[in-house]
């Protein structure tokens, strides 16, 4: 069953082709603004737990700062030849106010 919670505002969020942390109920967030889009990651890379949220984006991947493991924004699926993925999170947008489903 999804849980909505609220994220941040809509002008809080990062701007085209930035990315940043975010933390609601206990749950570390990588979110990310791919060409106008956002995206919502589990912050935590499975590698050695790095931000991602503190990483960079590249095409439509985020960077992990540490070790630049490449994460699609999308699937969460890391790229070849690694063959790890981080969950993604829902995001709705509504009135002035991003959601994000974490359940
Ligand atoms: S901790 Fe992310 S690539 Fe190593």
């Amino acid at each position: 069953m999804a849980q909505w919670v609220r994220l941040c505002s809509v002008a809080e969020a990062p701007a085209v082709g930035h990315v940043q942390e975010a933390e609601v109920d206990g749950v570390a967030i990588c979110l990310a603004n791919v060409n106008g889009e956002l995206s919502a990651l589990d912050n935590w890379c499975p590698h050695r737990l790095g931000p991602l949220g503190q990483g960079w984006i590249e095409g439509d991947a985020v960077i992990c700062p540490w070790h630049s493991w490449a994460f699609n924004m999308k699937t969460g699926q890391a790229e070849y030849p690694v063959h790890e993925h981080v969950d993604v999170f829902p995001l709705k947008v509504e009135g002035d106010n991003l959601l994000v489903d974490i359940e």
